[in-house]
C-alpha cells in the first residue's frame, strides 16, 4: 500500500501471543488486557533501547472491545481502558512509540466482541483516526468470503479517506487458505501494509517450522509480491516465552529477518531475559530486517532434509546467507562454495560471519561453515 508507511518491516511489540484474551484483571491485574499492561510495556520499549532500534508499534490485539455506544462508536472496555484509547495513545507517541489497534472484518472479533460489519467500516476507521491510532490489524472472523472481498478494500480506502497515516495490516489471506486463486498478492499489495498469509503462530517450534514449511513450499508466489510498504506476515516472534529454546529462538530471529518479515515480538518484557533480549535486540539482525531494498529472502538449497540455506539480497551489492539445520541431534560442519549459493565465481567476495551475538559466543552453538 503506497500510503508512505512501513517501508522497511514493521517493529514493535504486539500482545496476543503471550498475553491472548486474559481479561481477568481481578484475578490477574497485571497480565490482563487492560491499559495498565500497553501502558507498562511502552516504558519499557522506552527505557529498556527496544523503541531505539526500531521496535516502535506498540499494538493492542483482541479484546479490548467493550461495546458499540448508541452511535454506533467503538468504545474499549471501561474497567480494563479506563481513560480511553486516545489516552493510550497520547502515551505511547511521548514516548516516541506508535499505537497499534485491533478490529475484525466480521459479525465478531475471533474471541466474541463487536465486530466491524460492513456497514460500520467508516465509523470504524474515522473512530481510530480520531483516537490518533497508528496502525490497524482487521482480523477476519465471523465473516463470509463476499463480506471480506468487500469489506478489506473498502477499510482501506476508509483509513486513507481519513487523512491521517495509518498502516494497514490485513488478516484476510489467512483466511482465504494464502494462496491464489483465492487470494490475490497484486490486489493485498495496493490496498495493505502488510497481510498475515497463514496460520497463527504457538509457542512451539513445532508451529515455527510448520509456517516456514509453508512459506518455503509458496516462495515463488509469496517472496515476489513482498516490498516496501507491502510485506508477508509469518506471524510474531516467540523469543521470550516459554516454547523455544535458546538455539530455536535465535533460529526464528534469523529466519524472521532472512525473510523481510515483521518483526513483532510478543512477549513479557518486565521479565525477559538477557539472553533473549539480546537476541531481539541484535543490532545485525535488525540492519539486515530493515534493509532498504525489502527484498524477501528465498530458500536456494536443501541439502539432505538436514539444511537449508536461504539467502537475501541486500543494498550495497551484499547479501545475507542463513545456513539453517535441521538437525536436532548436533551441530555439524557443512561445506559449501560460492557456486552452489549463486555467487558468481569471477568475483572477490568479501565474507563477514553474522553471529547472533557478537561476543561471548556460548560454547558449541555454532556450526561451522567451511568454504
Ligand atoms: C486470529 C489472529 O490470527 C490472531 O493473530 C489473533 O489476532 C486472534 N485472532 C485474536 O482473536
Amino acid at each position: 500500500l503506497e500510503n508512505g508507511l512501513l517501508r522497511t518491516p514493521p517493529m514493535g511489540w504486539l500482545a496476543w501471543e503471550r498475553f491472548r484474551c486474559n481479561i481477568d484483571c481481578d484475578e490477574d491485574p497485571k497480565n490482563c488486557i487492560s491499559e495498565r499492561l500497553f501502558m507498562e510495556m511502552a516504558d519499557l520499549m522506552a527505557q529498556d533501547g527496544w523503541r531505539d532500534l526500531g521496535y516502535v508499534y506498540l499494538n493492542i490485539d483482541d479484546c479490548w472491545i467493550g461495546e458499540r455506544d448508541d452511535r454506533g462508536r467503538l468504545v474499549p472496555d471501561s474497567k480494563r481502558f479506563p481513560h480511553g484509547i486516545t489516552f493510550l495513545a497520547d502515551y505511547a507517541h511521548s514516548l516516541g512509540l506508535k499505537l497499534g489497534i485491533y478490529a475484525d472484518m466480521g459479525n465478531l472479533t475471533c474471541m466474541g466482541f463487536p465486530g466491524t460489519t460492513l456497514d460500520k467500516v467508516e465509523l470504524d476507521a474515522q473512530t481510530f483516526a480520531e483516537w490518533k491510532v497508528d496502525m490497524l490489524k482487521l482480523d477476519g472472523c465471523f465473516s463470509t468470503r463476499q463480506e471480506r472481498i468487500e469489506g478489506y478494500p473498502k477499510m482501506s480506502a476508509a483509513l486513507n479517506a481519513t487523512g491521517r497515516p495509518i498502516a494497514f495490516s490485513c488478516s484476510w489471506p489467512a483466511y482465504e487458505g494464502g494462496l491464489p486463486p483465492e487470494v490475490n498478492y497484486t490486489l493485498l499489495a495496493n490496498i495493505c501494509n502488510l497481510w498475515r498469509n497463514f496460520d497463527d503462530i504457538q509457542d512451539s517450534w513445532r508451529s515455527v517450522l510448520f509456517i516456514l514449511d509453508w512459506f518455503v513450499k509458496h516462495q515463488d508466489i509469496l517472496q515476489p509480491v513482498a516490498g516496501p510498504g507491502h510485506w508477508n506476515d509469518p506471524d510474531m516472534l516467540l523469543i521470550g516465552n516459554f516454547g523455544l529454546s535458546y538455539e530455536q529462538a535465535r533460529a526464528q530471529m534469523a529466519l524472521w529477518t532472512v525473510l523481510a518479515a515483521p518483526l513483532f515480538m510478543s512477549t513479557d518484557l518486565r521479565t525477559i531475559s538477557p539472553q533473549n533480549v539480546n537476541i531481539l535486540q541484535n543490532p545485525l539482525m535488525i540492519k539486515i530486517n530493515q534493509d532498504p531494498l525489502g527484498i524477501q529472502g528465498r530458500m536456494i538449497l536443501k541439502e539432505k532434509s538436514l539444511i537449508q540455506v536461504f539467502k537475501r539480497p541486500l543494498s550495497g551489492d551484499t547479501n545475507v546467507v542463513v545456513f539453517f539445520s535441521r538437525r536436532t541431534d548436533m551441530p555439524f560442519r557443512y561445506h559449501s562454495s560460492l557456486a552452489k549459493l549463486n555467487f558468481s565465481s569471477s568475483r572477490i567476495y568479501e565474507v563477514s560471519p553474522l553471529p547472533l551475538q557478537p561476543l561471548a559466543l556460548p560454547p558449541g552453538v555454532w556450526f561451522p561453515v567451511s568454504w
